[in-house]
C-alpha cells in the first residue's frame, strides 16, 4: 500500500536553512520511497492572507519554487504544482466551507492569538482579521482531502489545522457520505529527528522573528549572516558548551555524526568563537554549493518553471477535476438532465417498488418492516432501542447499501456489519423462500439503478 503524503509551504518570504532543514530536505527524501506518493505544493492563495505585496508573492513563488527543484525534488515521482493552479481546491473550500462549524474555526490558534492582542490593546477583538485568516484552515482542509493524503508533515504550530481538516471531513462524509466515505482521514506528520533549527538569535528560526539565514545566498551574505550568529562572550582557549550553543545545533544539523563530534571536540578544548562560524560556512557551503548553484540556474529560466508547474498542476487536476465532479453530485449540484430522468425512474419506481414501514412495538422499541410491491411482508427488523439507529438501517438498505442475506431452512435472515438486523417469515418450503428472496434482493436494489 502506498501512503499519500502531503504539503505546502506558504510562499510569502525567501526560503531559510530552517525551511530546509524542518520541511524541504524531508519531504524530497520521503518522495524517494518507492512505497509513498507525495503531493508538494506552493501554497501561494495562503500567502494572500498574510501579504498585500504582489511582487513579494510572486518572487517567493519563484524562490519556493526553485528551492523545492535545486534540493532535488523529482517532479516525475511526485505531484508538484502552484494551489491556485487548481481551482477546484477553492471550489471544494466553499463546499467544506459549508458544513464547518463557526465554533471550530473561532478556535484556531492563529485567529485566537489575533483576538488576544486586539483585546490586550484595547481594541475591537476583530480588528484587522480579514474572512481570509479565519477561513485559513478550511482552505488548508481542501488543500488536504482534494488529494486524500494520509499523512501531512507539518510544523508543530500546524498539527491543530490537520485535526481541524479531520473534523471538517468527517463533517462531509457524515453528511453526503451514505453511500462511499469521500475523505480520507489525514494525519500530521511531526518528524521527530527533523531539525527545528534556531534562528540568529536563539529563538526557532523564522521570518516572523527576523533571525533566518537565507538558504541560497552567495557565500558573502552567508558569511555576513553567521557572523551575526549570537554566542556567549567566552574567549578563545576557553571551554564552550557545544549544548548550549545554537551555532552547533546549527552545524550539526548539516554535518555528519564525525563532524559534529569533532566541532564538539574543538569547542570543549577552547575553539574560538569566529573559527567555530567559519566551520559552520565552510560546511554550508559545501553542503548547499551545488543546489545553490542549481538553484540560481533556475531562477533564471522562470519560463521553464512556468512549464514545470503547469505540467504539476496538470497532474494534479486529473485527480481533483473528477473528484470534485463527485463531490458536487453528492451535495446536489448536478446536471438537470440527469436530475430529470432520475426524477423520472424514481418515481415510476416508487410506484411499484418495495417500501418500508416503520413502528414502535408493545416494548417501545423500534422497528421496520419491508413489504414487496404485492404488500406481502419481506422483512421485520430486530427492536432498536434508539429510534435514530432504526431510521439509519433502514435508510442503509433503502440506499442499497451493503448486507448479507444468509438463509435457513425456512426463511432467511439479514446481516449488516457481521451482526443480524433483520428476518423473514417462515416459510412452508425452500420454493417459497427462494420465491421471497428473489423479491427481497429486487427490493433492495437502490432507486435509479
Ligand atoms: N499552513 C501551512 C504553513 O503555513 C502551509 C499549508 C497550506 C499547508 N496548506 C497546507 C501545509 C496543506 C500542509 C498541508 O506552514
Amino acid at each position: 500500500m502506498t501512503t499519500r503524503i502531503l504539503t505546502g509551504i506558504t510562499t510569502t518570504g525567501t526560503p531559510h536553512l530552517g525551511n530546509y532543514a524542518g520541511a524541504i530536505r524531508p519531504a524530497v527524501v520521503a518522495s524517494q520511497r518507492s512505497d509513498v506518493d507525495s503531493f508538494y505544493f506552493l501554497a501561494d492563495y495562503h500567502a494572500l492572507i498574510k501579504c498585500d505585496d504582489p511582487l513579494r508573492i510572486q518572487r517567493s513563488r519563484l524562490e519556493i519554487a526553485a528551492t523545492w527543484l535545486a534540493s532535488g525534488l523529482d517532479v516525475n515521482r511526485v505531484t508538484f504544482y502552484r494551489q491556485s493552479d487548481i481551482p477546484e481546491i477553492p471550489q471544494l473550500a466553499w463546499l467544506l466551507t459549508c458544513v464547518a462549524a463557526k465554533g471550530l474555526l473561532n478556535r484556531a490558534h492563529a485567529y485566537k492569538a489575533s483576538v488576544d492582542k486586539n483585546v490586550e490593546a484595547g481594541e475591537d477583538p476583530d480588528a484587522g482579521v480579514t474572512m481570509g485568516l479565519y477561513s485559513y484552515p478550511v482552505l488548508m482542509a481542501a488543500d488536504i482531502l482534494m488529494f486524500n493524503a494520509n499523512k501531512v508533515p507539518v510544523g508543530r504550530d500546524q498539527i491543530q489545522h490537520v485535526e481541524m481538516a479531520r473534523d471538517i471531513g468527517q463533517r462531509f462524509n457524515h453528511l453526503f457520505g451514505s453511500r462511499k466515505e469521500f475523505f480520507v482521514m489525514p494525519e500530521a506528520l511531526i518528524e521527530e529527528g527533523v531539525a527545528t533549527l534556531p534562528g540568529l538569535d536563539g529563538r526557532k528560526m523564522s521570518k516572523s522573528y527576523d533571525n533566518t539565514i537565507p538558504l541560497f545566498s552567495s557565500s558573502k551574505e552567508l558569511k555576513t549572516a553567521i557572523s551575526r550568529i549570537v554566542t556567549d562572550s567566552r574567549a578563545p582557549g576557553e571551554a564552550k558548551d557545544p549544548d548550549q550553543s545554537h551555532l552547533f545545533t546549527l552545524f550539526q544539523a548539516f554535518a555528519t555524526p564525525d563532524q559534529a563530534s569533532q566541532l564538539r571536540n574543538e569547542l570543549l578544548a577552547g575553539l574560538g568563537w569566529g573559527e567555530a562560524k567559519q566551520r559552520l560556512c565552510d560546511l554550508l557551503d559545501s553542503e548547499l554549493g551545488e543546489a545553490r548553484e542549481r538553484y540560481h540556474q533556475l531562477i533564471q529560466r522562470p519560463d521553464d518553471l512556468e512549464d514545470i508547474l503547469l505540467a504539476g498542476a496538470e497532474k494534479a487536476r486529473k485527480v481533483a477535476v473528477p473528484f470534485l465532479g463527485e463531490l458536487r453530485e453528492a451535495v446536489g449540484l448536478r446536471s438537470f438532465r440527469d436530475q430529470v430522468q432520475s426524477v423520472d425512474t424514481a418515481k415510476k419506481k416508487a410506484a411499484k417498488s418495495a417500501r418500508f414501514v416503520s413502528f414502535r412495538d408493545d416494548d417501545g422499541r423500534f422497528r421496520f418492516r419491508l413489504l414487496a410491491a404485492d404488500g406481502e411482508q419481506l422483512l421485520l427488523s430486530h427492536g432498536f432501542v434508539d429510534g435514530k439507529a432504526a431510521g439509519a438501517m433502514s435508510k442503509h438498505l433503502q440506499q442499497g447499501g451493503e448486507v448479507d442475506v444468509r438463509l435457513s431452512e425456512n426463511g432467511y435472515t439479514l446481516w449488516v456489519d457481521a451482526q443480524c438486523i433483520a428476518e423473514s417469515p417462515s416459510y412452508t418450503d425452500a420454493a417459497a423462500r427462494d420465491t421471497a428472496v428473489d423479491a427481497l434482493r429486487l427490493a433492495l436494489q437502490p432507486q435509479g439503478e
